[in-house]
């Protein structure tokens, strides 16, 4: 036989009011942290397309890159198409595309580039001297998206701070009641796998621009599932109590 429960004012209506204020205070200014989270968003990687609002473009941009657009690919597509033949045009466009790799310059693309431009560029004096490594990089540049470094400093802080902040306030919403279990259940975890996806897309989408679309879903996720959590969280706080209902269960018996 089940024992008398003496817990049952273990639920959030039933609190006294110096733990609400605990958890408001805190909800208010993670609430607040939010708002400002998702304004720098907008800011940054939103108008990395150059418009006003977050699309997969940007999410490209901010993590791929724009590798479509050095100095040699639109010469290349421009004023010296007729130089080279197709296939070396599109070899050296795509090892533009590619990071303008030092092997691959030693390999084959200082070949074609002897062959098919020396006769001008090194030669006349004032143009680019491309038949060397150093001038020909940097006309290659493209836009490679965000650097492991950036990458492996943001992850690292994203991860140890969001995931402290939902552990805060999934342990606030779990005193919830009233909340059918395994929608309980799937706000409190789900959070972290769309953290977790979140992260891992910002590395594939660096590599991929496929992968844009993951986090696009990880950041969608993980917004609804705490908005969630802390609108129930504080109904159950500040209008629950006071509408003359005795909740008696303890949340987190089941
Ligand atoms: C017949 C001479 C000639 C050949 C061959 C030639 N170029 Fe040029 N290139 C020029 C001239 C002239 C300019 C400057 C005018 C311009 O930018 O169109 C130029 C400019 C460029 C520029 C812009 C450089 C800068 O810093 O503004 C790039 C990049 C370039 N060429 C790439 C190539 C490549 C790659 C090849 C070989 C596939 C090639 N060129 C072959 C004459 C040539």
């Amino acid at each position: 036989m089940k024992q008398p429960n003496k817990t049952t004012w273990l639920n959030l209506p039933s609190l006294g009011l110096s733990i609400r204020m605990l958890f408001t205070g805190y909800l208010l200014a993670i609430g607040f942290g939010l708002v400002m989270a998702g304004a720098q968003i907008l800011l940054t990687h939103g108008m990395a397309d150059g418009k006003l609002g977050l699309s997969l473009d940007d999410i490209v941009y901010s993590y791929y890159g724009n590798r479509g657009n050095s100095k040699l690919e639109s010469k290349l597509n421009g004023s010296m198409k007729d130089k080279a033949p197709e296939e070396i045009r599109a070899k050296l466009i795509h090892w533009a595309r590619d990071g303008a790799s030092k092997e691959a310059w030693e390999e084959e693309i200082k070949n074609d580039v002897s062959m098919y431009c020396s006769g001008c560029h090194g030669n006349i004096p004032g143009l680019a001297a491309i038949t060397k490594y150093e001038v020909i990089k940097e006309i290659a540049n493209t836009d490679q998206g965000a650097s492991v470094d950036s990458l492996t400093r943001v992850s690292h802080i994203h991860l140890f701070g969001i995931g402290f902040i939902f552990f805060i306030m999934g342990f606030i919403f779990s005193f919830s009641v009233g909340v059918p279990k395994w929608l309980k259940e799937a706000a409190i975890l789900l959070p972290f796998i769309f953290l977790i996806l979140d992260i891992i897309s910002w590395w594939l989408t660096k590599w991929y621009a496929g992968f844009a679309w993951f986090t696009m879903i990880g950041g969608i996720g993980y917004s609804l599932a705490s908005s969630f959590m802390w609108i129930t969280s504080m109904y159950q706080m500040w209008v629950m109590p006071y509408n003359g209902i005795d909740y008696k269960v303890n949340t987190w018996e089941d």
